[in-house]
């Protein structure tokens, strides 16, 4: 087991995650900063995700010696040395030349794991390649054509990946203002790599004409068992906000669930992950792992993720913000701030290790149920 000695707390430039995204916003393309930082619609759901962690209150015990405090877990079985995955993105050539094999070679040297997106601008078997023995998950959008799903599924599973994310909150793009107003398009000479194009030009957003034209709309539950009868990886859905869908999704045999809005740029108004993550931790009722993400900024998010049930949460921008403004090792200086933060929430919740975060360490707000 990892347990070491809580250090005193020092937070490292890195985790002023305000001062990272301003940084990074310098080296942009302000287009591509807005495809990232934005929404949807009126971004109401954006901000509130982060703001719904900060509703949820905690009760630290004390007297519960954490001389050793070790943050270290599993997900799906894969050891990972704290609670935190990096969540699924497009295009990390945006913001770093060296793109997602950056990010993987800084998660992996984190000893956490990597969700690669299937709009990744590096193929995922050099996402692969760029942290070999590393574990990672690769992220799914069913195309309408199924026959290049399935090839998608294979090369995944031949390429080692440990898992598949299937993102089901996509059946249409969110309408992203910022997107359209720009014209966001990925840059002359980048591609999609898995998918072995670039975008299409158009008048408003690029991605949104991708997202129409290749994406399929008709996913129903029958499309889990589908996507489990082609791969012996675990399947885990990302995207579930709801009791009934986590239960269906279950049933249909997913092993994981990934509480998620999509970070605010799908459905606007769409309830925050902390608000969801209850109500799905106790419908899965440990059937399958529950994961959350959305807005998760300090520690202390991740403990209150942690006690409401969460295996692991997923973090997103912060990733890219890192990415752009120190490459693999920014990422790994992130993951390893966010480790500090986590440690030191643990030391004073009184929790030397994962096991000991229990929902009694919550306190929610009145009306909450
Ligand atoms: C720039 C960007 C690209 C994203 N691309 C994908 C994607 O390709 N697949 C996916 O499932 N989710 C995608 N997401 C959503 C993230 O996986 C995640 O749900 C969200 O970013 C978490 O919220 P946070 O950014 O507040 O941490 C994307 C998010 C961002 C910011």
């Amino acid at each position: 087991m990892d347990a070491r000695p809580f250090r005193r707390p020092v937070v490292s430039p890195a985790m002023d995650l305000v001062e990272l995204e301003q940084r990074a916003r310098t080296l942009l393309a302000p287009t591509a900063y807005d495809y990232i930082a934005g929404g949807a619609d009126d971004e109401r759901t954006l901000a509130d995700n982060a703001a719904a962690w900060g509703r949820v209150r905690l009760r630290p015990r004390v007297l519960r010696d954490v001389a050793l405090v070790d943050s270290s877990t599993t997900v799906l079985g894969t050891p990972v040395s704290l609670p935190v995955l990096v969540a699924p993105m497009a295009y990390h050539r945006l913001v770093h030349d060296e793109g997602e094999e950056a990010t993987a070679a800084g998660t992996a040297a984190a000893g956490t794991v990597l969700v690669a997106s299937t709009l990744a601008t590096t193929s995922l078997e050099d996402v692969a390649a760029a942290a070999p023995g590393s574990p990672q998950w690769f992220q799914l959008y069913v195309h309408r054509d199924r026959g290049f799903t399935a090839e998608l599924v294979a090369r995944a599973g031949q390429a080692g990946y440990r898992a598949l994310v299937l993102t089901v909150d996509l059946p249409v793009l969110g309408y992203r203002p910022r997107d359209e107003r720009n014209r966001f398009t990925l840059p002359e000479g980048m591609v999609m790599a898995n998918v072995g194009r670039s975008t299409e030009a158009t008048d408003g957003s690029a991605i949104a004409l991708y997202a129409a034209g290749e994406l399929d709309p008709s996913l129903t539950p029958a499309d889990v068992g589908w996507l489990r009868g082609l791969t012996t990886l675990p399947v885990l859905v990302k995207g579930v906000l709801r009791a009934d869908d986590a239960r269906t999704c279950v049933d249909e045999g997913a092993a994981g669930i990934v509480v998620s809005n999509h970070g605010g740029r799908q459905l606007d108004s769409a309830v925050a992950g902390a608000d969801a993550l209850p109500e799905v931790v106790d419908a899965v009722a440990g059937r399958a792992e529950v994961l959350v993400d959305g807005g998760v900024r300090r520690g202390t998010d991740v403990v209150k993720a942690l006690a409401m049930g969460a295996r692991a949460v997923l973090l997103g921008r912060p990733v890219l913000w890192a990415l752009a403004t120190g490459g693999a090792d920014g990422v790994t200086a992130l993951l390893g701030g966010m480790r500090e933060e986590v440690v030191r929430a643990m030391a004073l919740c009184g929790c030397p290790t994962v096991a000991d975060v229990g929902p009694d360490l919550l306190s929610f707000p009145p009306g909450r149920p």
